[in-house]
Order: C-alpha cells, then sequence, then structure tokens
C-alpha cells in the first residue's frame, strides 16, 4: 500500500490523536539519559519517564512523545535487515498509574486502522503467552481474528527493564506481513519466525513490575502502559516501499551521501 503521508504529517497525526485523548505532549529528552547511570543512551521512549512508572504521584499521568532512541542492542542487524537503523525514531504513549490494557490496545488499533487507514488483514498480533487478558481485548473488543493472534515467550513478548532496573512487563506487538515472497515459504509462518515475513510495528508494553539490578521483581503498585512504534518502519510501509532507508525521512541522507 501506499497512502502518500510523508513523515512530517505522521508525526502531527500521532501527537494529536493522543493529545485529543488526555496526553501531554512531551518533547524528545536527549540521546543521553539524564540522571540514569543504568544506561548509557536513550534506547526507547520510556527512558526518561523511568520514575514516573514508580512514583505514588507522577507529575503527569499521561504522555506521548517522539523520541530520539540509539539501541545498541540492535546495531548487529543494521545492514542485515531492511528495517534495523543505527539511531531511530519512537512514537510512544504513555500511562503513569492510570488506563491500562483496553485503552492502549483500543488507540492503537483506532490509529493504525483508522487514522493511517492500514488494511487491518494484513496486520496480526503477538501477546504474552500467559495474558489471557490482553488475547480477550483483542478477541473480543477489537474483534481481530483467534488465528492471527500469536502468543509467544519471555524472548519476544516480556519488555524491560530500560538498563539494569525498572518497569518491566509483558507486551503485545502488532506486526505487518509483506506478504509469501518475503518470507521462508513454511506453511506454518508467522509472527516469531525467524524470517523477514512478518515485522513489529508496534510494542504495546503492559509495565506492571519492577525489577530490580539482582533481576528479583515485585509488583508496582499501579500498573502502566509504555508503548513505542518506530517510525521509520510505520513510514516503510505507509509508502509501500521495502527498505526503511527507502523513506522520505532517509532516502534523501542516502542520496546526499551517493552524491
Ligand atoms: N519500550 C518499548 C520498546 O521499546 C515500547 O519496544
Amino acid at each position: 500500500m501506499s497512502n502518500g503521508m510523508s513523515s512530517r504529517e505522521i508525526r502531527g497525526l500521532f501527537l494529536e490523536f493522543f493529545r485529543e485523548r488526555g496526553h501531554d505532549i512531551v518533547p524528545s529528552a536527549p540521546l543521553i539519559p539524564r540522571d540514569d547511570p543504568t544506561l548509557l543512551f536513550t534506547s526507547a521512549g520510556m527512558v526518561p519517564f523511568k520514575p514516573h512508572y514508580l512514583a505514588d504521584e507522577p507529575p503527569i499521568r499521561r504522555a506521548v512523545s517522539i523520541q530520539r532512541c540509539l539501541r545498541l542492542s540492535d546495531l548487529d542487524e543494521v545492514g542485515h535487515t531492511p528495517y534495523h537503523a543505527t539511531f531511530f525514531e519512537m512514537l510512544g504513549n504513555f500511562s503513569f498509574g492510570d488506563y491500562f490494557k483496553r485503552e492502549a490496545i483500543e488507540w492503537a488499533w483506532e490509529f493504525l486502522t483508522k487514522v493511517l487507514e492500514l488494511d487491518p488483514g494484513i496486520l496480526w498480533v503477538t501477546v504474552y503467552k500467559d495474558d489471557d487478558a490482553a488475547a480477550e481485548i483483542w478477541r473480543s473488543v477489537i474483534g481481530f481474528p483467534e488465528e492471527r493472534i500469536v502468543p509467544l515467550g519471555d524472548k519476544d513478548n516480556f519488555w524491560g527493564p530500560a538498563g539494569d532496573s525498572g518497569a518491566c512487563g509483558p507486551c503485545s506487538e502488532i506486526h505487518y506481513d509483506m506478504g509469501p515472497e518475503s518470507g521462508c515459504g513454511r506453511p506454518d509462518c508467522k509472527p516469531g519466525c525467524d524470517c523477514d515475513r512478518y515485522f513489529e510495528i508496534w510494542n504495546l508494553v503492559f509495565p506492571q513490575y519492577f525489577q530490580s539490578a539482582d533481576g528479583t521483581r515485585k509488583q508496582l503498585k499501579k500498573p502502566g502502559i509504555d508503548t513505542g512504534m518506530g517510525l521509520e518502519r510505520l513510514l516503510s510501509v505507509l509508502q509501500g516501499v521495502k527498505s526503511i532507508y527507502d523513506t522520505d525521512l532517509l532516502m534523501p541522507l542516502v542520496t546526499a551521501i551517493g552524491d
């Protein structure tokens, strides 16, 4: 598909969608996190908000941001897949002890299928293997087909903490199907397969634990929401190109370097 939207338009639509739903628009924080000795770089949209998940009275309850990120754990993938980058922008909405799974799932779905008009038929979702509540919301509230809801384990569907300690929890990811010609051809190929057919565009994390540096977890007093959608990946889908480097955001850089 190609809906012709530019990176600038997508950023504006995202911020406005969540502003209308009670979120404060928070500017991107610096790439070097402030006051967080557990992280060298800002690796996710939630990093500047880490203390809010633990606070009894966070200064805000809902935030939306477009965070510049550098994720060292992904660097070895760069150049080997069409959708990993050294640096990227993460679109995210956050709840600090306010709304939880139902709103996060409903709004993500509404944004993708109503605002951006992505075809629901080419989207899949994954849920954490024990997270019956998230699977039920996808089935009953969204009406998502059971056969395209894939339960996965800790490696794929448990996120965080960012750095040695912080909020973490199970997650539900929305994946885009690039079509059979992009994949391994196995009849049971689906999200979680190691081929390039399906790729994650939005990760909805349901932080409900605090993990200490020694790996122990305790329940957060109030669970929250932490979502992240890679702008470059979303653009490649919306602009109908096969690589994030072919989008209106990165192509001018590639061309300038080529010149
Ligand atoms: N914090 C989550 C991520 O980075 C949304 O994938």
